[in-house]
């Protein structure tokens, strides 16, 4: 959840560091520090709060060393103030860490037994005390580490300079992500490609109990043993610019855009014409186990589990597989029983969700055949997997999941039009056309994006609702929660999302006119019992805000607002959907100055439980 960076090189540290973590502080944005060569001595700048504050702290401050390491916290042990920020010095060694120590009361325990005097709350500072203590006795940075691996239990990742080595640095991944930028003469270690892809091309990812040492530019790769390891160096093709705003306000904004052509990327590849049908390429199973499955299992964590949601009405309709869909946090410590031919299929935009990744390490272990859905190349999940499917939405970066949610549910459909192909479980008719629906997509996305101006406005006259009711049903449900974890999360109106059937078995009871109701209510063969249902609220004065398909003049009268998404094939309405109720929480959000690409509390990718 945090962000680290690491620069050896020719140019100033300062600069590379905080451009690195101004694009990493999606990761976290909790407090900010660096610790910088200068002059021969580790100088430390810590500051609460989001990066522009360090940067006004350091408006002035040169140093003048080569290397020097930074980092953006979402806090998990102590408070985000400045003594718990990142890079914990102490001696000669600065630390900065991402992840979670749990053995953290025994060492605290063993350390202030001894007389150590701790600055922080945090687990962080612990390592930094052990590194010291094998400094003192004489170890080389690397020497230490390898010491002090194996004293410290969790998920973890670290970066470490050390006065006396004032041109190296040491990293060790267990847990979150760590990757080495090798660049013209410079090094770059960073928790994500973002920090580096300014500077190179040029990636090696470190595996989990994997080390890295960089002395004046020379980076030599290790095991946790301390044996010498050869590591492959990847070249990343992600450009710059897609972690730009491009002229937009916000990066949630650009991403909402951006969906048309994030779904034609996602679609790329898979789709043959003569005849039409899904041919998934590269997915790394085999056209006979895609025939011979029994199950499907889903898991997933927020925005990636209402993706799967979706999917799993599709895969039951389409495949005849029975499915499954599971919290990964929940999935991870259920007593299961699963049948050793079910297919999991772990959904993750990051690739790097902790829960998410023990699911997908508990179900290999059990025997399972696993799949990958994930944006994000060479992340663990991706790597772990047996097979995968890219979504290749391109960087995604507001904390708030729009293009990667609309991505995954393509992904999941060309998966299950695929094995319906294989097994014959739907005719070659309703393939065809549900496979037109999703080449129809992207322009009907442009359509529906078209209703932005009808949003900022409408925006306005929501800003004094408290409550907001997201009503849908069948394959559409899922897109009610995501519309209501959307508003939550940026707005922080309080926001619920329900199957409209269940509406009157409690949740009608909030219902009254201060409550905004958001149903979705596309044409489909739900169409009438969803209808009654919205009847239902609206008898009791719920303010209704209706997003059916096309021209609908039943639906528009009994609603305040009506927007009318393209009329399509049911399976491809969640993406229409998703659209306008991005659009409503992104301006809501705005008209009420919230800070839509970095709200409170949260962070982009969840690498710790
Ligand atoms: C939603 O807007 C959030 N970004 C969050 O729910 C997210 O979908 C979840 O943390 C899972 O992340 P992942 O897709 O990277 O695994």
């Amino acid at each position: 959840m945090c962000g680290i960076v690491g620069y050896w090189g020719p140019e100033k540290p300062k600069a590379i560091i905080l451009d690195g973590l101004r694009r990493l502080e999606y990761r976290g944005y909790d407090s900010t520090g660096v610790a910088i060569f200068d002059h021969g001595q580790l100088k430390v700048e810590r500051s609460p709060g989001k990066l522009h504050r360090l940067e006004e702290k350091l408006r002035g401050i040169e140093f003048e060393g080569p290397t020097g390491i930074g980092h953006t916290r979402w806090a998990t042990h102590g408070e985000p103030n400045e003594k718990n920020a990142h890079p914990h010095k102490v001696g000669g060694v600065a630390i900065v860490h991402n992840g979670i120590i749990e053995n953290y009361g025994s060492i605290q325990k063993r350390l202030v037994s001894e007389g150590v005097e701790l600055k922080s709350e945090t687990d962080s500072e612990l390592i930094a005390h052990l590194l010291d203590e094998k400094l003192r006795e004489g170890a080389t940075l690397l020497k230490a580490t390898l010491e002090v691996i194996p004293k410290l239990e969790g998920a973890y990742s670290i970066l470490v300079v050390n006065e006396k080595e004032p041109d190296s640095m040491v990293a060790f991944k267990n847990g979150p992500p760590m990757l080495v930028g090798l660049g013209n003469k410079e090094v770059i270690i960073a928790s994500d490609i973002q920090a580096v892809i300014t500077r190179t091309p040029r990636v090696v990812y470190l595996d989990d109990g994997e080390i890295v040492t960089s002395i004046k530019g020379a980076v030599k790769f290790y095991n946790s043993k301390g044996d010498e390891i050869r590591k492959d160096v990847h070249e990343v093709k992600w450009s710059q610019a897609m972690a730009e705003k491009a002229g937009f306000d916000h990066f949630m904004q650009k991403e909402i855009f951006e969906q048309p052509q994030a779904l034609r990327q996602t679609m790329e590849g898979h789709l043959e014409h003569e005849p039409l049908r899904v041919v998934l390429k590269s997915s790394g199973l085999t056209d006979d186990e895609y025939r011979n499955f029994k199950r499907i299992q889903l898991i997933a964590c927020g925005t990636s589990w209402h993706a799967a949601m979706v999917a799993k009405y599709v895969f039951e309709r389409v495949t005849g597989i029975p499915t499954d869909v599971d919290i990964a946090s929940e999935f991870h410590y259920r007593h299961l029983t699963l049948d050793p031919q079910t297919l999991a299929v772990t959904v993750s935009q990051s690739g790097e969700t902790a829960d998410t990744l023990a699911c997908l390490r508990r179900v290999k272990k059990m025997g399972l055949r696993t799949l990958s859905v994930c944006n994000v190349p060479h992340s663990s999940i991706d790597r772990e997997a047996h097979g995968r499917i890219y979504t290749n939405a391109g960087a995604e970066i507001g904390v708030c999941s729009t293009k990667s949610f609309t991505a995954q549910i393509v992904a999941l459909e060309l998966l299950s039009f695929h094995m319906a192909r294989l097994r014959k479980s739907c005719s070659d008719e309703e393939l065809k056309n549900y496979i037109s629906g999703l080449l129809a997509l992207p322009g009907q996305v442009e359509i529906c994006l078209n209703h932005d101006k009808w949003f900022r406005e409408a925006a306005q006259s929501l800003t004094k609702f408290r409550g907001f009711l997201y009503l849908g049903r069948g394959v559409n449900f899922p897109v009610a929660l995501e519309g209501a974890l959307k508003l939550k999360e940026i707005t922080y109106l309080h926001a619920e999302g329900y199957p409209s059937g269940e509406l009157k078995h409690g949740p009608i009871a909030l219902v009254d006119n201060n409550m905004i109701i958001v149903a979705l209510a596309p044409k489909d063969e739900l169409y009438e019992k969803n209808i009654s249902n919205i009847q239902e609220v609206k008898a009791r004065g719920g303010q209704i805000i209706a997003i059916g398909s096309g021209d609908d003049q039943g639906l528009e009268k009994i609603s305040k607002h009506y927007l009318s998404i393209p009329e399509a094939v049911w399976s491809a309405n969640p993406v229409l959907e998703s659209i306008p109720i991005q659009l409503l929480s992104y301006h809501l959000a705005v008209a009420l100055n919230r800070d839509v690409d970095q709200p409170r509390n949260l962070a982009k990718s969840v690498t710790v439980e």
